[in-house]
């Protein structure tokens, strides 16, 4: 067991010792923020003697005459108002980089009691283009995801596609009447998007032309053949562009259930609603409004205009008949925890998106208030990417950037870089180079900022070897690599990627050796903050910081100059430090290179 788990254990019991009523889950055990206090650190006493209007400092020592963690760790202090600061003992820490080097852990264990995590991402719209701003939260929720597998999670990842809506009757109006199939076999989402652009000019400047469109709908909503035959056609179609997509960006899902999958239960839905007086008729439409249980700045069905608190209903039906995109959610949810019991449910979308959400959990709630007990739902939202102007990124002519042209690019950019540093490399390795790295340059640099900020896409600055960026990271694993391939000794240590068996003895004298062993450990708890807060860029840092640990390190400590003992326990090191790089990026989605 990891040695903050072990502290962990111990505070806990020694906490239920001291107060037997507590709920001992809150007592946790983080990295100090400050190495010179400690490497571990809990507060958790002073949330506990807080609410039972104890003094803390006192709580804290009671706790520690209880506790006795002197195997692994020096003499526990009290700081402050009462944390506990924990320094580790220098052979818990060299037993623990013995047992990873020798292959039993990456210094991460397996969550338990595992949970079932639903998550809902990516979710493109049928007939339109995957554009730059899909990057967000295709590759946020495939970091979460491959997260919290990793923790040992049971995940069912779900591509929540729009497939059914209003945009349908102008499309096969368009479809019917003007379609170019030489057009459509070359490039057929470039088509659809021909269409429906020109229909839907049509239909604003002429009621006669909308009045077809809605009827095109009102026949693919009865099941007319034609109508639902051309439709699934719209759909294979999309379904090829986003699959070439997300396999290139190495992205699965388990399901894609798109919306039209719960177009059965949507009348039922809306009429459950009615029936249990969550939702009322309203100018012939059907919404849900305030129930006044909340004060009005917390309510989502309240808006403020000009001072004055108004309604801000979610529709569930409009006057027409047709169902909304809430319907469509509520029905969703039901689905999934019907088929999955779920105990949370995430949905990585933008954060232009969070009224929807809001109100969405909150009739939710009021709708199966006894399933909305045992499901978390998260919103899990993120901000806009930014042209150098500081407005919504765009191609030169003012265009959308479409997914598949940035990642070209940013593979023809790498293969630029990598040309001009290795001119020697065969032509086939230096495209493979490029490729691994031009994708991660684009996918890192959207999962470092905070994921609730904007943040400006700039090539240059996400393709540089130095700073922050996947680059960097990729470098720092292929120069560990080389070190491997430089040395005999070194390569027949980890000949054996799959059965490690690495049995150096640790020993860590050098303060840039201590630090960089110090981070290591840290891996699993980086990677549980990550799984907590829904924030992969907690990862990016930690490996960001990893690999100048790293580079310190490799400056200041001879490897394979060093006497046979030194040696082992350093290449050790490296190799845990290219092992950790390697699972860091893989959970971000970044597949790495041997050689750069
Ligand atoms: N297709 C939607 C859009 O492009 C996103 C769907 C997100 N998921 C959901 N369950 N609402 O805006």
């Amino acid at each position: 067991m990891l040695p903050h788990k072990q502290i962990e254990l111990k505070l806990q019991a020694a906490v239920r010792e001291m107060l037997p009523d507590t709920d001992v889950s809150i007592v946790l055990v983080r990295p100090c923020p400050d190495p010179k206090f400690g490497d571990y650190q809990s507060n958790a006493l002073m949330s506990l003697a807080k609410q039972r209007k104890m003094n803390p400092r006192q709580l804290a020592e009671n706790v520690l005459a209880k506790l006795d963690v002197s195997d692994i760790c020096e003499k526990v202090e009290i700081a402050g108002a009462g944390f506990l600061n924990f320094r580790l003992k220098d052979s818990a820490l060299t037993q623990t980089l013995e047992s990873a080097a020798r292959g039993e852990h990456l210094f991460f264990e397996k969550l338990s009691p595992p949970k079932t995590i639903v998550i809902d991402f990516s979710s493109p719209n049928v007939a339109k283009p995957m554009h730059v701003g899909h990057i967000r939260s295709t590759g946020i929720g495939d970091a979460l995801q491959r997260t919290l597998r990793l923790l040992g999670h049971h995940v069912i990842s779900d591509n929540h596609i729009g497939d059914w809506g209003t945009q349908f009757g102008k499309l096969l109006l368009g479809w019917k009447q003007i379609l170019d199939r030489p057009a459509l076999e070359r490039d057929a989402i470039a088509e659809l998007e021909r269409l429906y652009k020109i229909v839907n000019a049509e239909c604003d400047a002429n009621p006669t032309r909308l009045e077809e469109a809605k009827s095109e709908l009102v026949k693919l909503q009865a099941g007319d053949a034609k109508n639902i035959s051309i439709w699934k056609e719209m759909i294979r179609l999309s379904q090829i562009q986003f699959d070439t997509i997300y396999s290139r960006l190495g992205v699965k899902f388990d399901f894609a259930l798109g919306e039209s999958f719960y177009n059965p239960w949507l009348g039922e839905v809306v009429d459950d609603l009615l029936a249990k007086k969550i939702a009322r008729e309203s100018e012939g439409a059907v919404g849900v409004f305030s129930d006044g249980s909340l004060p009005p700045k917390e309510d989502p069905f309240l808006v403020n205009r000009d001072g004055e608190w108004i309604a801000d209903p979610a529709l569930a039906r409009k006057s027409d008949g047709g169902f909304n995109y809430t319907t469509t959610d509520l029905a969703t949810i039901d689905y999934r925890l019907k088929t999955w019991s779920p105990d949370e449910i995430i949905y990585v979308v933008d954060d232009r998106q969070s009224a929807h959400f809001k109100k969405l959990f909150a009739i939710f709630a009021r709708w199966k208030s006894a399933d909305a007990k045992k499901v978390k739902l998260v919103h899990v939202g993120f901000g806009k990417i930014l042209g150098d102007d500081g407005k919504p990124f765009k191609t030169r002519s003012g265009d959308t950037v479409k997914l598949g042209d940035l990642l070209d690019e940013a593979e023809e950019r790498a293969l630029k870089n990598v040309s001009e540093k290795n001119p020697e490399l065969p032509g086939d390795q230096k495209k493979e180079i490029a490729r691994v790295v031009g994708l991660g340059a684009v996918k890192y640099a959207d999962l470092l900022p905070n994921r609730q900020s904007d943040y400006i896409f700039n090539w240059d600055k996400m393709l540089a070897l130095q700073g922050n960026t996947a680059p960097y990271l990729l470098y720092a694993y292929a120069r560990i690599k080389s070190i491997f391939r430089k040395s005999d000794v070194a390569s027949a240590l980890c000949a054996d990627e799959s059965s490690r068996r690495l049995d150096a003895t640790l020993k860590l004298d050098a303060p840039e050796e201590i630090t960089l062993a110090k981070h290591l450990l840290n891996f699993g708890l980086t990677l549980e903050a990550v799984a907590e807060e829904y924030r992969p860029n907690f990862l990016c840092n930690y490996l960001f910081d990893l690999a100048v640990h790293f580079s310190r390190f490799f400056e200041n400590c001879p490897v394979l100059k060093a006497d046979a003992a030194t040696r082992d326990s350093r290449l050790a090191l490296c190799d845990l430090t290219a092992r950790v790089l390697k699972q860091g990026l893989d959970v971000l989605g970044i597949e790495t290179v041997e050689q750069m």
